[in-house]
């Protein structure tokens, strides 16, 4: 049977959004169609839209909602729930890339999902081993530690920098900027550390997975070192990932995986947990 192609909303047209965007309308464009775009910066989704879909640009977030089956969240971390929890009140599934955002009303959107019947989607994004880890936390996770380096300039304009007056010019070595909780984490580099919350909504919450963020000067890469001991077994994740030329804050391997997300949505065979 021919089902009728599913229709994609992306929300935030900057990096992601845009790499996204062009894997729906060529890797995905016999299952899936671009049906709208929407970013805070209309010009950005004017932009992106271009002369041949230019009415998928939508003003603002309802339009979006209105036209589409999935909505890609790839924004920000602080308008991350608002958007998720307006698509899936209208029973719409939601692909979220800014999980900072949503990690803590986690319990709200998956009851909304229960009572409308939508769905949340949270890729691994950044991090790899989230199929281990899942498979883990079937039986006994007892701890789980996030070591993320970045270089410096990552870190420009947080506001846990400029409050502590952390001076990232003068960082000349190795230097552990923050250590705590992943809630702490996703508080207070919600830009960062996405990573902190998809590893916690994996295995054992953001209360209990434990994280450490490393400036580390002359890095040319994103490095997030993942320790899970378990009942069975222990795990040890190293990912040391290029950074998307459009945000060096985001790694590229984070837009890979939405579109692996995609991929598993719209595909009907799905290889691993
Ligand atoms: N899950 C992960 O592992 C992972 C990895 C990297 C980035 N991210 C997150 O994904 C998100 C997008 O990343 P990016 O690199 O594309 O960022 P970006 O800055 O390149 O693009 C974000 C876009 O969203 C727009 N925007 C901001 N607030 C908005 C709002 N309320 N409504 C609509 N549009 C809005 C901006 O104008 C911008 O165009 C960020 O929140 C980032 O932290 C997640």
């Amino acid at each position: 049977m021919k089902r009728s192609k599913l229709k994609i909303g992306i929300v935030g047209c900057g990096a992601i959004g845009t790499s996204l965007a062009k894997a729906i309308s060529t890797d995905f464009s016999d299952k899936a169609e671009l049906a709208s775009l929407y970013d805070a910066d209309v010009e950005k989704s004017f932009h992106l839209a271009g002369n041949s879909n230019r009415k998928a640009a939508a003003l603002n977030l309802e339009d979006l909602l209105n036209k589409v089956d999935l909505v890609i969240e790839s924004a920000k971390a602080d308008s991350a729930f608002e958007v998720a929890r307006k698509a899936m009140y209208l029973a719409k599934d939601v692909l979220v890339m800014s999980v900072g955002g949503i990690a803590e009303h986690y319990g709200e959107l998956a009851a909304l999902a229960k009572e409308k019947g939508g769905r949340l989607f949270v890729p691994s994004g950044a991090i790899c081993g989230i199929d281990g880890i899942k498979a883990a936390n079937c039986g006994k996770i007892n701890k789980v530690v996030l070591t993320t380096k970045k270089p410096p300039k990552a870190f420009l304009g947080v506001r846990y920098i400029l409050k502590n007056k952390i001076r990232l010019d003068n960082i000349d070595k190795d230097t552990v900027i923050f250590e705590g909780s992943a809630y702490s984490a996703t508080k207070l580099f919600p830009q960062n550390i996405n990573v902190a919350a998809t590893l916690s909504l994996a295995g054992i919450g953001l209360e209990k997975t434990l994280v450490r963020i490393v400036a580390s000067p002359g890095l040319k890469q994103n490095m997030h070192e993942i320790e899970v001991e378990s009942d069975s077994g222990t795990i040890f994740v190293r990912c040391a990932n290029l950074i998307h030329p459009s945000n060096p804050k985001t790694s590229y391997l984070a837009v890979l995986s939405a579109i692996a997300t995609l991929k598993k949505i719209l595909e009907p065979v799905s290889i691993g947990t």
